[in-house]
């Protein structure tokens, strides 16, 4: 967890190649732009590519020194972007890294409030594993990146479910409530147990079991509430998908209200990358760099 006023900003989404990193890094320079201190940390571990997007080539360390001790602190691992107030955290490339050791990620978790900065930017896997739903609820702000696509936004949504249930498994596992954990299993089947399928029945049973463990897991639940965003909108129409998931989630989880952010299908982005520089830098008026400027202050407010 942050202190008071350094904020951490995690990008995830169910599906690889949908723009998580690219907004990352582009999210970052916004930031950045708008005075606050900024560090990127790329955590997609074995398949790291962030400094690529920010044309960075000289990583020297990465995570990977830091979770095995070649370097002491957090901090000797930044890297400079030449950017102003932004610097990177590689993930480093090692095979296996991806399955962090439960302790080496508590202890990374630990350190990234050590760092001398007011924003953190975490690119995150795509995908549920563990290692993206800890960084996930570490966050103060998530950002949840799909495309228009029908297939992409029924994957959010049992997206969203499984992050949800993994989160209150691990809460429910950590206050040893056996009754609880039992329950949860039982409302994965919402077909046998209809009034446990939407979050609100859910917790209102688990109030009856444990009044206390029910709100907790509803304050944990509160805290999580993800941006939608919508990437590689090509037509006004794929704007309206975002309130597709919304409703949905509204409807099933429905202590969650997240605000929908949409980016243009933008040219640029392909050709800033093969120019090895961020689209923010190299086109920063393009309508991809203007949209992801918009996020930031939406984010930022
Ligand atoms: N708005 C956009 N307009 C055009 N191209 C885009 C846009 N967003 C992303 N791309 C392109 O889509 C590709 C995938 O982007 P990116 O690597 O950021 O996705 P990712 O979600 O991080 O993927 P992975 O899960 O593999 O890490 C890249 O070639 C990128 O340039
Ligand atoms: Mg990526």
């Amino acid at each position: 967890m942050t202190t008071d006023n350094q904020k951490i900003i995690a990008v995830f989404g169910p599906k690889g190649g949908v723009g998580k990193s690219t907004i990352t890094a582009n999210l970052a320079i916004a930031i950045a732009e708008m005075g606050k201190k900024v560090i990127a940390v790329d955590l997609d571990l074995g398949a790291s590519n962030l400094h690529a997007i920010f044309g960075v080539r000289d990583t020297r360390h990465s995570l990977e020194d830091f979770t095995m001790k070649k370097v002491k602190e957090l901090s000797d691992c930044v890297t400079d972007t030449n950017i102003d107030n932004l610097g990177i955290i590689c993930g480093g490339d090692v095979p296996g890294i991806a399955n962090m050791p439960y302790q080496q990620k508590v202890k990374l978790i630990n350190n990234l409030s050590t760092l001398d900065c007011d924003v953190i930017v975490l690119d995150l896997a795509a995908g549920v594993s563990n290692n993206v739903i800890d960084f996930l609820f570490i966050a103060d702000t998530s950002l949840l990146v799909t495309t228009p696509e029908i297939t992409s936004l029924l994957n959010v949504y049992s997206f969203i479910k499984t992050s949800v249930f993994r989160r209150l498994n691990f809460h429910f596992k950590a206050l040893k409530s056996i009754e609880l954990l039992e329950l949860l299993e039982k409302a994965k089947d919402s077909i046998e147990n209809p009034s446990l399928a939407t979050m609100n029945g859910f917790l209102e049973a688990a109030a009856i079991i444990d009044q206390r463990a029910s709100e907790s897991a509803k304050k944990v639940l509160t805290k999580f509430k993800p941006y939608i965003v919508i990437n590689r909108i090509k037509t006004p129409n794929d704007a309206n998908v975002g309130t597709v998931i919304t409703d949905l989630m509204q409807r099933y989880i429905n202590i969650l209200t997240s605000v929908i952010i949409t980016i243009h299908e933008d040219q640029c982005v392909g050709k800033a990358l093969s120019m090895l520089k961020p689209v923010m830098i190299a086109k920063p008026s393009c309508a991809f760099s203007l949209d992801v400027k918009e996020a930031a202050y939406k984010i930022m407010d």
